[in-house]
């Protein structure tokens, strides 16, 4: 039996050869590769600049520490999401103010943002789920500053522009099975120099003028940022290849039992992941669990999108979009090494043992 799993790094001979090179040179650590890889993801997004860290979870705290956002001051954030923005809020002492969905998109509601907004909401980390841009344009109408999470979506355009171009601040993360890896990384981006200069002052805990108590080290490595660098350089091909598999999927689920979520008019998708909801009504955790099991045995790992969303794990009543995601919504199998034919089994897998 073939095991389709869930998800799997894209790692090939051009990152082997860029990882050894860097082995060679004995400069392992933070060095010039780490500089040239944040050129090559600012130029990619089109911005300014970049600052590498060490995970996306610190690219957010970083994104908030620069911004001054900290006690007294909130920031709103969608419940279905990992727990990462959440934690990032925490770290800086300030409140996070959950909001629901948008049922059709599973991405971050504009409306309900506006209605959590107070006078102390300082920014909105805006996540751009499994490929998805979120509502950029509504979004940017509220004048809040607007922190773009591009863990899960790089190189989709919301109304033409690129995601991670719009926000005031944008990170990224690198763990080894996002869209573009390096293990683990993340990146602060910004057109903002003043900003991106205060994240570079919080990576480092030396070589500053004075003891600054928020600095710690979260500095990327050179051996991170060389595969980081050839990573960038395939992300097309990744992109082409996902949006490949993406139609197969399409082409082989009928709608009528596996939905997808919508592609708004002026959005384009990159397929991180392929979600689909399943349309018999909403399974209990318990058959939903079994029905996931069930599909293992056959050698097919899919999952729920997100472990838990915040709002349950707070218990916060009132997120009936975030409820239904939670309760209907699976990941299937998508990356660049998976081929059409594993998608075309996963799709008859998928269906065989929905019951
Ligand atoms: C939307 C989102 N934000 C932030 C993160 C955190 O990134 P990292 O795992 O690199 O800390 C993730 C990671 O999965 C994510 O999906």
């Amino acid at each position: 039996m073939t095991m389709i799993p869930h998800s799997k790094p894209s790692l090939g001979q051009d990152d082997i050869r860029a990882a050894t090179e860097i082995l060679r040179s004995g400069q392992i650590a933070e060095g010039p590769i780490v500089g040239q890889f944040e050129r090559g993801m600012a130029a990619y997004i089109g911005v300014q600049g970049g600052v590498a860290v060490s995970s996306g979870t610190v690219a957010l705290e970083l994104a908030l520490r620069a911004m001054g956002v900290g006690h007294g001051d909130n920031v709103i954030l969608p419940s279905y999401v990992c727990s990462a923005p959440w934690l990032a809020v925490q770290r800086v002492g300030a409140q996070a103010r959950i909001v629901d969905i948008d049922p059709t998109t599973y991405n971050l509601d504009p409306q309900k943002v506006r209605k959590a907004r107070t006078s102390r909401t300082r920014a909105v980390i805006v996540p751009h789920l499994f490929g998805l841009p979120a509502d950029l344009t509504a979004l940017q109408s509220l004048g809040i500053p607007l922190i773009e999470d591009c863990a899960q979506t790089l190189g989709a355009t919301e109304q033409g522009r690129a995601v991670g171009s719009v926000g005031l601040l944008t990170v990224c993360s690198f763990y080894a099975t996002k869209l573009l890896c390096t293990g683990e990384g993340g990146m602060v981006l910004s057109n903002d120099d003043a900003l991106l200069e205060r994240v570079r002052a919080l990576r480092e805990y030396d070589q500053a003028p004075s003891l600054n108590a928020a600095a710690f080290n979260c500095k990327m490595t050179d051996l991170q940022a060389a595969i980081g660098v050839s990573q960038l350089n395939q992300l097309g091909e990744f992109l082409e290849k996902r949006a490949a598999l993406a139609a197969v999927y399409h082409e082989s689920l009928p709608v009528e039992l596996f939905a997808p979520p919508a592609v708004p008019a002026g959005r384009t998708h990159v397929y991180y992941r392929f979600i689909v909801r399943l349309q018999q009504g909403a399974l209990s955790s318990d058959e939903c669990t079994a029905y996931l099991s069930r599909m293992a045995h056959r050698g097919l790992q899919c999952r729920k999108p997100v472990f838990r969303p915040l709002h349950r794990y707070l218990e916060l009543p009132d997120f009936p979009a975030s409820d239904e995601a939670d309760d209907v919504a699976i990941s299937l199998p998508i990356y660049p090494s998976l081929s059409e034919d594993q998608v075309r089994l996963a799709s008859q897998i998928l269906q065989e043992e929905l019951r």
